[in-house]
């Protein structure tokens, strides 16, 4: 979502804070801005609407020079996308940037417009400016650190922000709450930032914020303070994210390229947890965790967006494979009705960033409903939900940049297969199963491979349908949720109104809307529901119905040849992962050829930290 960047140094810190925004600009995209305190001890403050660029063309005319400085990119929450909307916010000396939503912003600007303060934005973080400044003119003799207690307590909400006070220009101060914040370590300077992309030019040197500190930083010093207000020192990490990586390298867009690094990325996933023995092995197991996954007998899965895909797939997975019985729904809709909690149930949110406010307000909604216990599948080590989570599995994706979700999805998919085939293990239900589970996770990169190398079938087919309005795609069984994702990647990136169906309810309504030009893309594998399909199929055409029909090698149909889309063969368990690279691949060709902007679609944000 937002994105925050801040330094202190000796030197100037303009580029730092430059790249960085550059950097983070795949959370946020619809604003950005930055302040610094001058050698003449002045606020000096740059914002622009859109692309980080615009800032960076303004503030090229001005040859800025700080030792201090806070920045952010922004994606709207309160306010609309403008200008005055845009981060920093300034109270006279003080000046701030926030992730996150004040949810009593109303009653503080109340108040504080009673005090005579005036308001130049329609933003909740303005109100944290000046009530810092209010707090602190009332109680002069207070540190930076005392008023920023005392604000905090009075804030609802999540406010993870820099401040920046032109009275102490010798330091920053970050506040913690509701997403990461980590401090980068360097040479006679100290960095401030909501993600270590943003340093990783510079520094591999990181401390994680712990929930509720609060840290000062000067050039050469960083001192933290927990929620009590009580000193405590916070272990320092080595990043081991190669800043080579979160290059495009020699790929036009981010998306494209970790298209392409899925073969890499599932042999990452795999790596050291499939044994010899064809068992599955996690070391982030601990006894504890073992335990429970040995009482539980039903899975609830609780994500949004791609990642409820990934679920919805693993549905079908978890009762045909482990005969567990498993629920799936997005975390908007769970945290908002009242359910019951099936006996022996295990609370599992899957989520590619660990930093979605849905998922965080969904597992702390759950803490005290009497689940066994919460795990988390995610790709970030340190994010929020990994840390609040019971226990949790890495899917060793490797950082994604793209806002539409494609590595981290077939990850996803691979660590709750392997997670299938442990529940197979310890319920003893079928060993053989486990070992086919294993070989055949040890042969999906090269399947991923193959299907990679069929990007110019694609692109010819995505030439066919970039000036559609709508598309339909169906899928029957596990392909059902990967007929809704494939949809979901078209609506994100190519902006053409998409829809997912299960073949068969087709018949049940939307059958109204199929013409000789609404393409449908059918996902029909060669496996037992295959007749079924073919009947579908069959009333389709009977309307007339433009049908593309993603199959194999060998799989017979009646339809025109040339309307069929053949790739090698796969077998049946992995083959929602394969489908999904092909169409991943539709989409982000789709978009090419109507030069969206792919990385960073229209009105998204990689990772929405607000409910
Ligand atoms: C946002 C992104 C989606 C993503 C969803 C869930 O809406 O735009 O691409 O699938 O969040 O994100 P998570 O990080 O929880 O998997």
């Amino acid at each position: 979502m937002c994105g925050i960047i801040a330094a202190i140094s000796r030197k100037n810190i303009i580029n730092i804070l430059k790249e960085g925004m550059i950097r983070l600009e795949y959370r946020g995209y619809d604003s950005s801005g930055l302040a610094i305190i001058d050698n003449k001890n002045k606020i000096l403050r740059f914002r622009e609407k859109g692309k980080v660029n615009n800032l960076i063309k303004s503030i090229e005319r001005s040859h800025l020079f700080g030792n201090i400085g806070i920045a952010h990119t922004r994606w709207a929450t309160h306010g609309k996308a403008l200008k005055k909307n845009a981060h920093p916010h300034i109270s006279s000396n003080i000046s701030i940037v926030h992730n996150g939503v004040i949810e009593n912003y109303k009653e503080i600007k109340i108040c504080l417009k009673k005090e005579g303060y005036q308001f130049s934005s329609d933003t909740d973080t303005e109100v944290i400016a000046h009530l810092i400044h209010f707090t602190q003119n009332k109680n002069n003799k207070k540190t930076l650190l005392t008023v920023i207690q005392n604000v905090t307590k009075k804030l609802k909400g999540n406010y993870s922000m820099v401040i920046m006070d032109k009275n102490n220009p010798n330091v920053l101060l970050a506040v913690r709450s509701g997403s990461p914040l980590l401090i980068g370590i360097g040479k006679e300077e100290n960095y401030i930032t909501s993600d270590q992309i943003a340093l990783l030019a510079i520094t591999q040197r990181f401390i994680y914020l712990h929930e509720g500190d609060i840290a000062i930083l000067t050039h050469s010093d960083i001192t933290v303070f927990n929620s009590h207000g009580i000193s405590k020192k916070r272990k320092e990490t080595q990043s081991k994210i190669n800043f080579n990586n979160v290059s495009k390298g020699l790929f036009r867009h981010y998306m494209e390229k970790e298209i392409h690094e899925q073969p890499h990325s599932i042999r990452n996933t795999i790596l050291n947890r499939l044994t010899k023995n064809k068992t599955i092995y996690f070391s982030e197991f601990n006894t504890r965790a073992n335990k429970i996954l040995s009482k539980t007998e039903h899975i609830h899965i609780v994500a949004c967006g791609t990642s409820y895909h990934a679920g919805l797939v693993s549905k079908y997975w978890f009762e045909s494979l482990s005969m567990i019985p498993c629920d799936v729904e997005v975390a908007s809709e769970f945290c908002y009705r009242k359910f019951v909690v099936r006996k022996n149930s295990l609370l599992l949110i899957i989520s590619q960033s660990g930093e979605t406010a849905d998922n965080l307000t969904a597992l702390r909604t759950a803490k005290n409903l009497g689940y066994l216990g919460s795990l988390a599948i995610c790709n970030s080590k340190s994010s929020s939900l990994v840390y609040e989570t019971d226990f949790s599995l890495l899917t060793h994706a490797g950082i994604e940049i793209g806002v539409a979700s494609t590595k981290a999805f077939t990850a996803q998919l691979t660590v709750l297969l392997m997670l299938v085939a442990k529940f197979i293990n310890i319920k003893k239900h079928n060993i053989k199963l486990e070992h086919d589970i294993v070989n055949i996770l040890n042969i999906l990169p090269d399947r991923i491979e193959s299907i990679l190398r069929y990007k110019n079938t694609i692109y010819t087919l995505a030439k066919k349908l970039f000036y559609k309005k709508n598309i339909i795609f169906l899928g029957k069984g596990e392909q059902y949720p990967i007929a809704l994702e494939g949809a979901l990647k078209i609506k994100e990136i190519s902006y053409i109104h998409a829809e997912g169906y299960p073949i068969g309810e087709l018949k049940h309504g939307t059958l109204a809307l199929v013409d000789s030009k609404i393409p449908i893309i059918i996902i029909a594998p060669n496996n037992n529901l295959l007749q079924k399909i073919k009947l579908n199929i069959e009333e389709i055409q009977a309307r007339e119905g433009l049908i593309y029909i993603f199959s194999d090698l060998f799989t017979k149909f009646n339809q025109n040849n040339s309307n069929i889309i053949r790739f090698p063969y796969i077998e049946n368990l992995i083959s929602p992962i394969f489908y999904s690279v092909s169409l991943q691949l539709l989409a982000y060709y789709i978009a090419l050829i109507k030069g969206n902007n792919i990385d960073q679609p229209r009105n998204l944000a990689k990772s929405v930290t607000v409910e």
